[in-house]
């Protein structure tokens, strides 16, 4: 048994779909917990008006009852609290023609999907292109990324990320558990306070002159025990999985597993984690493999790495062409964020959790929660039986 997630919906449609199916009944769920979640998502300093307007209003429609999973598929709506400014544009039957034609989009914005969305389905303009490609629909992701979540604290699996770089400005991993739980409690995901004075006024420069900022952001997870995943088949490999959810974030462009790049300028005797006898534990002095050898974890802490770039809708516009007079011009201009990567990170935790909830529900099954809790708990004791002397 796995879980899949699906969802479908348009950033200035009715809203989004969201299901889930495959959890194990059993588990408990609160609306507190994902809108915790959401409200993580809208965080950041960089971000722009639609923030402030988006309510990120839900509904579960099923798989839910008295705050606990059923086992039958979980349903839930995203509202999108702007859909009657919307509506004349945008309805599936009562579209009205003028408004439509107000909204269309025929400068492609480079570095978004509208011209290449355009050649893949023959549209004249891009909206039904952007509506769908619009990180909106990260929102949606996040609800299903948290529900992965919950299945992961009931085991005591903990997903966490810290922005670690703002454009040019490096500023690290966090240092400590309190680093670790400032970078995910506050708004900028930075884990230093001392940090953020200058990243604001990098973001507010970028801001002022009508540019956009990339960044990257680290994703850990704790107390996740060796031996997850698969190194049988190269789609069931869990590094291979855990890099294409996050690759699959709008505006990602690279993906590391602990060293990553950094390993391959490195001599093999200086990267491999060597066994070291510690208390008793067969354990490592160091982690350059980021938690995962083979494809499986191996006991240590997931370390991952994204690089985003930077968002590409400009306030100064970049050079496009219209499609339909075949004329350079400017490209078209959508009110938008300068910065997303602290909200990125949470969608980054998001994604992280799916993954790894859908490898430890294929690899432990069970219908009800406390059957993959009895043997993740076995499991989990068997290979700390292994590393003990
Ligand atoms: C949380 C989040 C918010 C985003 N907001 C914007 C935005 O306001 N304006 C924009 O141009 N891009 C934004 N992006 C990035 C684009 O959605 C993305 O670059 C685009 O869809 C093209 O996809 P690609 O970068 O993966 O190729 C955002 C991304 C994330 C993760």
């Amino acid at each position: 048994m796995s879980i899949r997630m699906l969802s479908c919906g348009e950033s200035h449609g009715k809203g989004y779909l969201i299901i889930v199916e495959g959890l194990p009944a059993g588990l408990p769920i609160s609306k507190d917990c994902i809108e915790e979640q959401l409200s993580r998502r809208r965080r950041g300093y960089g971000r722009g008006e639609r923030m402030k307007l988006e309510r990120d209003e839900f509904e579960f429609y099923s798989g839910v009852r008295g705050k606990v999973t059923t086992g039958n598929p979980i349903g839930v709506v995203l509202h999108n609290s702007e859909w009657e400014k919307w509506k004349d544009s945008m309805d599936a039957f009562e579209l009205k023609e003028d408004e439509a034609k107000e909204r269309e989009i025929t400068k492609p914005r480079p570095g978004h999907a509208d011209a290449s969305g355009m050649a893949k389905f023959g549209f004249e303009e891009a909206r039904n292109v952007l509506e769908r490609t619009s990180a909106r629909a990260t929102a949606a992701w996040t609800i299903a990324g948290t529900l992965c979540r919950r299945l992961l604290e009931d085991l005591g699996v903990a997903v966490r990320s810290s922005v670690t770089s703002v454009g040019p400005r490096s500023i690290g991993l966090p240092r400590s558990e309190e680093e670790w739980t400032r970078a995910c409690s506050s708004d900028m995901g930075l884990p230093r306070e001392e940090d953020e004075e200058e990243i604001m006024s990098i973001i507010d420069e970028a801001r002022s002159s009508g540019d956009s900022l990339g960044g990257t952001f680290a994703i850990s997870v704790k107390n996740i025990p060796a031996g997850i995943g698969s190194y049988s088949e190269w789609d069931r490999r869990l590094d291979g999985r855990l890099a294409q959810a996050l690759m699959s974030i709008p505006s990602a462009k690279g993906v590391e597993i602990g060293g990553g790049f950094g390993l391959s300028q490195r001599p093999g005797s200086e990267v491999h984690d060597e066994f070291v006898l510690f208390s008793g534990l067969w354990t490592r002095r160091t982690n350059n493999a980021g938690g995962i050898e083979g494809g499986v974890t191996n006991g240590e802490e997931l370390t991952l790495h994204v690089a985003l770039k930077p968002i590409p809708t400009l306030k100064k516009p970049l050079r496009t062409f219209d499609v339909r007079i075949k004329r350079e011009t400017s490209a078209h201009v959508e009110r938008g964020d300068v910065c997303v990567v602290p909200a990125a990170s949470v969608v980054g935790e998001a994604m992280t959790s799916l993954v790894l909830a859908q490898a430890l529900c294929e690899q432990f099954g069970g219908d009800r929660m406390e059957d993959l809790r009895s043997r993740f708990e076995e499991h989990t004791k068997r290979t700390r039986r292994m590393f003990h002397v």
